[in-house]
């Protein structure tokens, strides 16, 4: 698949099958994460693996969404708050950008392996922090993964043309 085709093929799924995510499909998605870029190579950034029913319902909390209790597994993206690289001029720290482009990675494996995936951000922060307290850490997304429902139907690519997104000068 080109990875025109595998942009083209991700999308929010927002409904999954009562299936459980492979060991050997985490790891290669978890191993193309890893292969992200960073500013200075500071890597700044964690994932955790929410998988034990225990861990999942306190998440699916932060969350509440019904769509959303049906992942099997989810990734917590967080952000390395003292590690991450800060730009001297301005003082920018670009440890969002960091933990963004290697969850996109990992939205674009999980795409290439059959497997479903959504960005959610517009989660209760203050009940995250709670459940999973990271010292030095900052959640950035969440990532519900697994095998994408039957009836859910990939949305329609709304896009902006590359007219309206770009100048050349
Ligand atoms: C930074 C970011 C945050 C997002 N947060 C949420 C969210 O909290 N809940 C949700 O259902 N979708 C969320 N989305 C998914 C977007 O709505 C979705 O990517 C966009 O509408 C384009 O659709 P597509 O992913 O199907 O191509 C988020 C996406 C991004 C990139």
């Amino acid at each position: 698949m080109s990875i025109l085709e595998l942009s083209q093929k991700r999308f929010s799924a927002r409904k999954y099958k009562d299936l459980p995510v492979s060991d050997e499909d985490l790891h290669y998605i978890l191993e193309v994460t890893r292969m992200a870029p960073s500013a200075v190579n500071k890597q700044a950034w964690k994932f955790v693996i929410v998988k034990s029913e225990h861990a999942r319902k306190h998440l699916q909390e932060c969350y509440d969404r019904e769509w959303f209790k049906s992942a099997p597994l989810y990734i917590i993206c967080l952000r390395d708050v003292e590690n991450n690289w800060i730009r001297q001029e301005d003082k920018k720290p670009h440890g969002d950008i960091d933990v963004a482009i290697a969850t996109e990675h990992l939205c674009l494996a999980a795409a290439e392996r059959g497997l479903g995936s959504c960005w959610v951000c517009n989660f209760d922060v203050d009940k995250l922090k709670t459940y999973f307290p990271y010292v030095g850490f900052e959640p950035v997304a969440i990532i519900p993964l697994g095998h994408i429902a039957t009836d859910c139907l990939p949305n329609e690519k709304k896009r902006k043309s590359i007219e309206e997104i770009t100048e050349i000068i």
